[in-house]
Formats: structure tokens, C-alpha cells, sequence
């Protein structure tokens, strides 16, 4: 994520190709160019894949990537404005104000260390980068696969697949926990990394290793104590965040495609740097009850919780969003105090805070059982 407030400046770049239409422009003439959108009003405008890395994502612009998203009611969502919540009314949830299952939740709560994500993100910085066109982030996505599978394999009727995407090697990766109901709740984390460039060293271990190793360590958890709830719980780790969430908009294209139950996603980008020690919840480009609701839990569970924004296609909670599905996201800092080495070669393992790592794996914990009984 990471995206704020310089769209205006760069729209305004003489450096960026001419803004062309969304919709009447051929695709196909621009086979090897992407089309980007960095705001609503924005018509699009058609990139290199190098220019979406250095021009976009490492000066801090937030965009989505439409160029393989042909279905009008997202690309109409994509372009309304953020306070038009219109789209998503047919599908409302109605939301517990309070929260009501920690007797089962804080059992397993105390299950929850540093201990795992440790030598997990370890690995997971030690690929040279996860950007998600190279031989590392295809690397780094089949060792991700095998490290879900054997944490999923406490408990047998936990099912992981891979969601392999048309247009680049590094597929997102889906493992689920059957429940009663086939309604679904989802936590999300990108586990692909940039570090500027499509070349440049990316360890991403705030951005996007820490998310991947609370929501991994939520997992482990829950699947050895073999937990079952009312609702199916989903862990998705996404691929090609980085390039303008195209993981998820493939993989929320295909749950809308399929009409499934989806009553809550929780995308957490960023866990593991937090001077300020208390979880943020993000207002902008979010259903506005699911957000209320996830911020129930996260201060029922941990304490104070901060509010901040972070703009146009910030992070992958933007495609459940733009899919029709309800849509929160937490992070680990406000904007303003979050960690200076997104993006960067920095971005390294040593500069991880662990108490903000073992508090977002608590909050999802705390966030996957009480929202089971949805
Ligand atoms: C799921 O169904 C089983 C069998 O009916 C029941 O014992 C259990 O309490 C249910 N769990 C939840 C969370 O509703
Ligand atoms: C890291 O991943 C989590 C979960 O997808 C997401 O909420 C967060 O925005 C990501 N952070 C960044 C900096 O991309
Ligand atoms: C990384 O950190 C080093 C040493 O603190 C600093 O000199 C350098 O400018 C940083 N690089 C980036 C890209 O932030």
C-alpha cells in the first residue's frame, strides 16, 4: 500500500503518457502497456510495467491496474466516487456492535507467538525481491504454497489451492476452513514486494511480509486447534499487489463471477512497524459497518485503535470492495508515523517491530472467531 496524496501532482506531470479514455480505447493495441487508473476521475493512462514500479508505486501513487477487468459494474465502482457506497447496498451485513465470543477466541488467542513469524519472515526477506514478473517472486510464491500447506496440515479439513493468474508466473494462494455455513469471511495480506524497480533488492518485510506471516500465524493457530466455526474462514495471500492489485482483482472477479457468500474482508497490509503501538483502521475506499465492526474487535481485543485514509487503490481490500464485497482494512500505523522504508531496499527484516507483528496476529485471531458466528 502506501499510495496518499501526490495523484494531483502527477496528474499534472508532463513526465506521464497523455491520459487516454477507459473504455473506448483498444486494449489490444498496447500489448505490451498496461492500462492504470490512479483515482476515480482518472480515465486511464497506459504504462510500461517498469513505469507502474518507478513511477507510481516507489513515488507513493496508489493505482489499479485495469487492464484485464472488462466486467462494467467494477469498472463503474472504480470510478465513482469513494462516498458512493451504492454498489455494495444489496449485499449489507448487519454487524455486531459488541463483540461476544471471547471465551472460545481468547484460548486461542493465547496461542499466538512471534515465534513462527519469525523465521518466516526470515525466508520471506531473504528471496532478493517478490516483485511478481521475477523467477523470486515465482520462488518465493512455491515456498509460500508449501509453508501454508504444512501449516494447514494440523487439521485435515483445512484445504489450500493455488489461484494461478493468465497474464505472470506468481499465483495467489488460498487455504480455507470449512464451517458450518458456507458464508465466507475472508483475512487477506500481498505477499509480493517491490523495492522500487523491477531489478532492485525488495526484502518488503513491513510491506508486504509482515501481513502475510499475522494472517499466516492466525492459521496455524486456528488449525491446530482444529477450529470450526458457523462461517468458512478464507486466509488469501495475494500475488501482483505491487503491480496495481492484480491478484485480487483475479480472484475477487471470479468470487463475484460465482456468486459466493462473502460477508466480511479484512485486508491487513502492513503489521510489523507501529511506533504509536495501537492498530489503525482505514475509512477510505472500505464498506463503512464492516469497518465500524472491525474496529469493535480490534479495540475489544487490543486496546485504542487509530483511524487514518490512504487513498486510490491503496491495497487489495480496494478489489473486494470494487467486486461488491464488504471491505475493511487495518494497518499498522497511521499514514504519517508508518514506516519510512516502504518501497525501498530498507524495507528489512531487522527494522520489523515484533510487538506490532504479535498484536495484528492476536487482532486476526480475535477478528476470524468472532466474525465466524456472522
Ligand atoms: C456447527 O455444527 C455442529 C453440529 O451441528 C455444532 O455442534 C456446532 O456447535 C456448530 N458450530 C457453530 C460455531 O455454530
Ligand atoms: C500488506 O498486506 C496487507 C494485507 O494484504 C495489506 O492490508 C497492507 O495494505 C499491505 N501493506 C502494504 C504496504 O502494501
Ligand atoms: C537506506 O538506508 C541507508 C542507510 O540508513 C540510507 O543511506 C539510504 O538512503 C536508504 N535508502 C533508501 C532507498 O531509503
Amino acid at each position: 500500500m502506501r499510495t496518499q496524496a501526490l495523484v494531483a501532482l502527477l496528474a499534472s506531470s508532463a513526465c506521464l503518457v497523455a491520459a487516454v479514455p477507459a473504455t473506448p480505447v483498444s486494449k489490444d493495441k498496447h500489448t505490451s502497456l498496461r492500462l492504470i487508473k490512479t483515482s476515480p476521475s482518472d480515465p486511464g493512462r497506459w504504462v510500461t510495467d517498469e513505469q507502474k514500479i518507478t513511477d507510481f508505486k516507489a513515488k507513493g501513487v496508489g493505482f489499479v491496474d485495469i487492464t484485464d477487468i472488462t466486467d462494467p459494474d467494477v469498472l463503474s465502482i472504480l470510478s465513482a466516487p469513494d462516498s458512493e457506497d451504492v454498489a455494495l447496498s444489496a449485499r449489507a451485513v448487519t454487524y455486531p456492535t459488541a463483540v461476544s465470543h471471547q471465551t472460545v477466541a481468547n484460548p486461542l488467542i493465547s496461542q499466538v507467538s512471534t515465534m513462527n513469524p519469525k523465521v518466516w519472515l526470515q525466508t520471506l526477506t531473504d528471496y532478493y525481491n517478490r516483485y511478481y514478473k521475477s523467477t523470486y517472486g515465482t520462488q518465493a510464491a512455491t515456498w509460500l504454497y508449501s509453508t501454508v500447506q504444512s501449516v494447514a496440515a494440523a487439521n485435515p479439513a483445512i484445504t489450500v489451492a493455488q489461484f494461478t493468474h493468465s497474464a505472470y508466473n506468481q499465483p495467489s494462494i488460498i487455504a480455507k476452513i470449512p464451517g458450518n455455513s458456507t458464508n465466507i469471511i475472508i483475512v487477506s495480506a500481498h505477499f509480493d514486494s517491490t523495492g522500487g524497480s523491477s531489478t532492485a533488492r525488495g526484502p518488503g518485510a513491513d510491506d508486504n511480509g509482515s501481513g502475510v506471516v499475522v494472517i499466516l500465524e492466525a492459521l496455524r493457530v486456528l488449525a491446530n486447534a482444529k477450529f470450526k466455526g458457523k462461517d468458512t474462514l478464507e486466509f488469501h495471500f495475494y500475488s501482483g499487489e505491487e503491480g496495481g492489485l492484480l491478484g485480487s482483482a483475479a480472484v475477487f472477479a471470479s468470487y463475484k463471477s460465482a456468486a459466493k457468500p462473502v460477508l466480511a474482508v479484512m485486508n491487513q497490509d502492513m503489521a510489523g512497524y507501529s511506533p504509536s503501538g495501537k492498530i489503525s483502521i482505514y475509512t477510505d475506499y472500505v464498506d463503512s459497518s464492516l469497518t465500524a465492526y472491525t474496529r469493535v474487535i480490534a479495540t475489544a481485543y487490543t486496546g485504542t485503535t487509530t483511524s487514518d485514509v490512504c487513498g486510490y487503490g491503496c491495497s487489495d481490500h480496494a478489489s473486494a470492495r470494487s467486486n461488491g464485497f464488504p471491505a475493511a482494512y487495518a494497518c499498522d500505523e497511521k499514514m504519517s508515523t508508518s514506516t519510512p522504508y516502504i518501497h525501498t531496499p530498507n524495507d528489512s527484516y531487522s527494522t520489523i517491530m515484533w510487538d506490532a507483528v504479535l498484536r495484528h496476529s492476536k487482532f486476526t485471531v480475535a477478528f476470524l472467531v468472532e466474525a465466524s458466528y456472522l
